[in-house]
């Protein structure tokens, strides 16, 4: 894909759905007594994942126009489940699996197929799951047991363990309490509670009773992870607006690294939709500074740091990012494909075991990309490259279908 440089970014945006309450919304309506419509659903590849899951299953989905239709089953079958690309397809349905007392079998791609399931294997265990990984990677093969709740501690924030142990307790006997380091999304204890679960949060501790969910129609708001590249081109080019975006206080940390940088932002038209915040951002050109972000906030902003650390390169002074060795297990090594993303287009990025340094420039000169095949490269690398001299290409372009149908054509309106 070419990407032509711009000297200006301007206009307002719908930016598709958001791609982890729509994995829920589908997931979990799917695991319901009763019917269910999501509306404003991300139709993209991974959530598409989620979907044919969910029919291997036993429930019924229905892709309608925008519309997604789904009747839930009680009762799952044993299945081969292939994920495709999809972190959060695996490890959400490794717990409802578990949960479910039921025989499945987990596959990926090659790039799932390298990432870990010990950290979702683990804490399953504890509550008498029976998980076999091959050597802590997929396949992953869950047998039939009885689940006992209890008190599990895991030692990674991550909203995708999170779940599939909350995800397991639903079918477990007796409370079952997971706690995190660092508070991780909260979407799966919103969209639980709205469908009749008792779920009770206490500082990064989260405790649900078993119980059957009630299928709950599901209005998605736009992806503030997708809507960060345009928010980025405006910070960058000129001025943006993306309508109607989930502000989750649980994933809006790059709003927070906006104030720090200098970035020129509003919330607009904010409301509440479904149980989750939802606002109009509006941002203009600004001139960035360099930013620190240390662990704390990284799991707000998780897969928004390859785009941040764009931002960083076109910002006055050092940028120092760390307490992020996640991105080492993200899609690609994202420390890596990040730094030699920057670099290669002419800016300064070191890669640390944890994060990145990244000297900032007045301009970046532009040029070839490789994506590794990781969507989230590839969006971050096209508005470097749309804000950069010569503009470049990019290779294995066609990994933004994984969260962003529709990225380059809407690129190609600002
Ligand atoms: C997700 C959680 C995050 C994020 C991923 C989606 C989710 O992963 O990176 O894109 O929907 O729960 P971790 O929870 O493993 O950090």
């Amino acid at each position: 894909m070419k990407i032509l440089p711009r000297r200006t970014f301007c206009g307002e945006f719908q930016i598709p759905g958001d791609k982890s309450i729509t994995h829920r919304a589908v997931m979990f309506n799917a695991a319901a007594r009763g019917k269910a419509e999501i509306t404003g659903a991300l139709l993209g590849e991974d959530c598409l994942s989620t979907a044919a899951c969910m029919r291997a299953l036993g429930a019924k989905v229905e892709v309608k126009g925008g519309t997604v239709l789904v009747q839930g089953t009680e009762t799952f079958r044993d299945a081969d489940l292939y994920c495709g690309n999809s972190g959060t397809t695996m490890r959400l349905l490794m717990g409802l699996a578990a949960g479910r007392g039921i025989n499945a079998r987990f596959t990926g791609d090659p790039s799932l197929s390298n990432r870990p399931m010990e950290r979702v294997a683990a804490p399953l265990r504890l509550l008498g799951a029976d998980i076999a990984t091959e050597n802590g990677k997929p396949p992953v093969q869950v047998r039939a047991a009885r689940l006992a709740g209890t008190y599990v501690k895991i030692p990674v924030a991550s909203a995708q363990v999170k779940s599939a142990v909350l995800l397991a307790g639903l079918g477990a006997e007796g409370e079952t309490t997971v706690e995190e380091p660092i508070r991780s999304r909260d979407h799966t204890e919103r969209m639980l509670a709205a469908m009749g679960a008792d779920v009770r949060t206490d500082g990064n501790a989260v405790t649900v009773s078993p119980c059957t969910l009630r299928a709950q129609d599901v209005a998605v708001p736009a992806d503030i992870s997708s809507a960060a590249y345009f928010m980025a081109l405006g910070a960058l080019l000129g001025e943006t607006l993306c309508k109607n975006v989930g502000v989750n206080p649980t994933r809006t940390g790059i709003l927070q690294v906006f104030s720090q940088m200098n970035v020129q932002y509003s919330l607009e038209n904010q409301r509440t939709v479904c149980g989750e915040p939802v606002a109009d951002i509006r941002v203009k050109k600004s001139a960035l500074k360099g930013v620190k972000l240390a662990r704390g906030i990284v799991p707000s902003l998780i897969d928004e740091l390859p785009l941040i650390a764009v931002l960083c390169a076109f910002a006055e002074g050092e940028s120092v990012i760390s307490g992020a060795e996640e991105l080492r297990v993200k899609e690609s090594d994202r420390i890596r494909t990040t730094a030699e993303m920057i670099n290669g287009i002419g800016g300064d990025c070191t890669p640390l075991a944890d994060g990145f340094a990244i000297r900032g420039r007045e301009s970046l000169a532009g040029g070839n990309i490789n994506s590794y095949k990781d969507h989230r490269i590839a969006m971050s690398g096209a508005v470097a490259l749309a804000a950069s001299k010569r503009g470049g290409e990019i290779a294995d372009a066609e990994c933004v279908d994984i969260s962003f149908p529709g990225f380059y054509g809407m690129l190609s309106q600002g």
